[in-house]
């Protein structure tokens, strides 16, 4: 199973999604790959915020090798499932989509949690505050994500 996760700026949430996914893989002893990239391309090469690092830190997680990217065509044939973070980051990745099969891939994370809401995670970017709901919304999503394919 390869999972990618995807935010629009691939520093604040997709790679806290990815920090949670990748201990949760270690934790089950699962034969999966995570990563994460965003939907923009401003902040490519850059490590991810220091608020998701410390916010990371503070669960026992360590994101600080991550490095953002920015999301491909290529993705939606590379990987099995892409999570989106909020409905912008989805509509953005559909509409690189070529098939149907590519389109399935696709879900917004928080679905995973309440299915058919299609709640977003809301983007921290410029709330200081923000960073642990992430971090909740997140681990909570992963943890179904891990009972629902394991
Ligand atoms: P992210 O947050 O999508 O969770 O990584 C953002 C990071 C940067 C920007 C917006 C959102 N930005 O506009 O630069």
């Amino acid at each position: 199973m390869k999972i990618l996760m995807v935010c629009l700026g691939n520093i604040c949430r997709s790679p806290l999604a990815e920090g949670i996914m990748q201990d949760k893989i270690k934790q089950h002893g699962l034969d999966w790959e995570v990563d994460s990239a965003g939907t923009g391309a401003w902040h490519v090469g850059e490590l991810a915020d220091p608020r998701s690092r410390s916010t990371a830190k503070l669960h026992g997680l360590d994101i600080d090798h991550q490095r953002a990217r920015q999301f491909r065509a290529k993705d939606l044939q590379e990987f099995d499932l892409i999570y989106a973070m909020d409905s912008s980051n989805y509509q953005n990745i559909i509409r690189l989509a070529e098939n149907d099969a590519e389109k399935e891939k696709v879900a917004m994370i928080m679905n995973e949690v309440k299915p058919g809401y299609n709640e977003g995670v809301p983007d921290p970017y410029y709330d200081n505050d923000g960073f642990e709901l992430v971090y909740d919304m997140l681990d909570r999503a992963c943890e179904k994500i891990v009972e629902k394919y394991k």
